[in-house]
């Protein structure tokens, strides 16, 4: 599908005061993307978990400009709060996201929205919430149009999941992944019929039971603000010396991990997911300028975890974001070992000995009230 065909052919009635809720996990990607064009199409494909318990919670109210004071222009404004108070910080992202995204959701711009949003996660504790919260808001936005009203059961259709993937996609590239789960792939590549660069699609293939709530431990390393943002690091795959070969290789890596996904091969799946990582990193370590965001913890995690799975033969095995943190990601039936593990040699290298544990999830929930 073209960006086109996601323009609403007709304007749908919307409610004018109506609030909807929309709960969305974060993810991990198991084959990261680093590097895009404009606007938003990946360079790479990627594949990640859906998270479960890591959530941004958003509500979204749609005023009437009319119903303003006397300020009101008539056009398109916002007021946001976060966990309660008004965020001004986060505004020229949300609206940036919203410039991208009128042509698609045309009603938004003679009304005045008021949304609300709050994190099941520690706020500042240096995991990415932006794919958690642009999935939410696009869900709002999406519900609020009117575009695709649910069925009787309050079931939503895959066009809508679609067209909600392909509007956060635009607030930010991996809250496309965001809207469903267990596992979502972004980003054409040719062993997978369905995959697209404009939404990202539920992997359509059966999981290996060992991957039934598999669990993801994020080991919070170091809290603090990110030196370099994603959008800069994205922006330095475009004369990056290795991007050509960095992205076959995640074509290929994919492909690997597709097949270690259907069968339960959990060595192959842990070569991939800890060569993902380290790859993500060394494009950091190689652009132009140089930048580094794993911290000295980082290494040493990794290097306990090594040696517990040498010592131990236990698949676990870890994944890194753009940032310090480790996610250490196991089945579910080693969850008490692994547990023992952390306490013991793990969280010593945790800023103020923190960590969240999560498993997978299967994506984003509605929490609006019907009338
Ligand atoms: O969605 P962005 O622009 O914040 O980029 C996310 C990039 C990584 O988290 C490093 C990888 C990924 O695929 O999620």
């Amino acid at each position: 599908m073209e960006a086109v065909g996601f323009i609403p052919s007709s304007q749908h009635l919307v409610q004018t005061n109506k609030t909807v809720t929309w709960a969305s996990p974060s993810n991990i990607a198991l084959v990261k993307y680093w590097g895009k064009y404009d606007p938003q199409i990946p360079a790479n494909p990627s594949i990640s978990f859906t998270l479960n318990h890591c959530n941004t919670k958003t509500s979204v109210t749609l005023v009437d400009q009319s119903m303003l004071s006397d300020k009101s222009t008539g056009a398109f404004s916002f007021e946001f709060s976060f966990e309660g108070a008004p965020k001004p910080d986060f505004h020229p992202k949300i609206a940036s996201f919203f410039a991208r995204v009128f042509d698609y959701l045309p009603f938004l711009k003679t009304y005045h929205l008021v949304i609300n949003s709050e994190n099941t996660f520690p706020h500042s504790s240096g995991i990415a919430s932006s794919a958690s919260a642009m999935a939410a808001l696009s869900l709002c936005l999406l519900e609020l149009s009117d575009e695709f009203p649910p069925n009787d059961q309050n079931v939503f259709s895959e066009a809508f999941y679609a067209k909600a993937s392909f509007l956060a996609r635009l607030g930010s590239g991996s809250a496309a992944r965001s809207i469903s789960g267990p596992l979502m792939q972004w980003g054409k590549t040719p062993g997978f019929k369905a995959s697209q660069d404009l939404v990202a699609v539920p992997f359509n293939k059966v999981l290996a039971p060992i991957f039934k709530n598999f669990q993801d431990t994020i080991l919070l390393v170091d809290k603090g603000e990110k030196v370099v943002s994603s959008t800069v690091g994205h922006g330095l795959m475009k004369d990056h010396p290795f991007a050509k070969a960095r992205f076959q290789q995640a074509h290929d890596q994919l492909a690997l991990l597709t097949e270690a996904l259907v069968s339960g091969d959990m060595e192959t799946f842990i070569s991939v997911v800890e060569s993902e990582a380290l790859t993500l990193h060394a494009m950091m370590l190689t652009s132009s300028p140089y930048f580094i965001l794993m911290k000295p913890g980082t290494l040493s995690i990794i290097e306990k975890i090594w040696n517990f799975r040498k010592n131990t033969a236990l698949p676990v095995c870890f994944t890194l974001d753009a940032g310090a943190n480790v996610h250490l990601l196991y089945p579910e039936m080693h969850k008490v070992q692994v547990l023992q593990f952390i306490e013991n040699e793990l969280v010593a290298y945790c800023q103020n000995g923190q960590y969240i544990c999560d498993q997978v999830g299967s994506g984003s929930i509605s929490h609006t009230v019907q009338p």
